[in-house]
């Protein structure tokens, strides 16, 4: 399975099934590749409809005829909005897709328009990710580790918004996933972050890989 990081929180994982994460490509400016280069995809998750999140979540299956995940909410709106297939859920609970591919939301400490925001923990090919969304540390991290384990952990470490470096750390402590890569940070100059801080703070209990855009990693 190949994730490639695209830049802010969006992701792009190749396996069984070619799935886009909080895919914000149009008006990131660290997006290696446009929309237009999306040209097939499966399953699209959105963890909250802030706009660097939502992004081109809907354009995306649009053109590929990929079915949007998120909360029942956002789901519903966007099915109104952009006539896409979608799939509803909500925090606590998994839903099973083909392919063997499983979605789980959990929460995320944060805020939104519309819905809560959410956590995906995704189910593919026999490999776990969690993709944390925007949040705030929380305990239950920890929990999430006896019902999980994690293959890759994908993490927040801009500050302001979301967790920051010292926060993140902490979260990578209660995880225990096997790699961890930070995201949220250095799209713009509120968020500038040294990833570095966060490798150290780490300090071995997991494997950081810290991927500038375009670049990606084999799970
Ligand atoms: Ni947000
Ligand atoms: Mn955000």
């Amino acid at each position: 399975m190949r994730v490639r990081y695209l830049g802010h929180s969006a992701f792009e994982i190749r396996g069984s099934r070619t799935v886009y994460v909080d895919p914000f490509l149009t008006g990131n400016p660290k997006a290696p590749i446009g929309l237009d280069d999306v040209r097939e995809a499966d399953l699209v998750l959105v963890s909250h409809d802030h706009e660097d999140h939502l992004g081109d979540a809907a354009a995306i299956c649009k053109k590929t005829g990929a079915t949007f995940v998120s909360t029942y909410e956002i789901a519903c709106d966007q099915a109104a909005k952009a006539g896409i297939s979608v799939e509803g859920m909500n925090i606590g609970g998994g839903i099973d897709l083909p392919g063997g591919v499983r979605v789980n939301l959990v929460q995320a400490f944060h805020t939104s328009s519309i819905a809560d925001p959410a956590g995906i923990v995704l189910e593919m090919d026999g490999k776990v990710i969690y993709h944390l969304g925007d949040t705030g540390l929380f305990g239950d991290m920890a929990l999430f580790a006896q019902l999980w384990s994690f293959d890759l952990a994908l993490v927040p470490i801009g500050d302001r918004f979301t967790m920051g470096p010292r926060m993140a750390a902490k979260a990578v402590e209660f995880l225990r996933p096997k790699k961890v890569v930070p995201m949220h940070y250095d799209t713009f100059p509120v968020i500038r972050q040294d990833p570095k801080r966060f490798v150290e703070l780490v300090g071995g209990r997991s494997q950081v890989v810290v991927l500038a855009p375009g670049q990606g990693l084999e799970l």
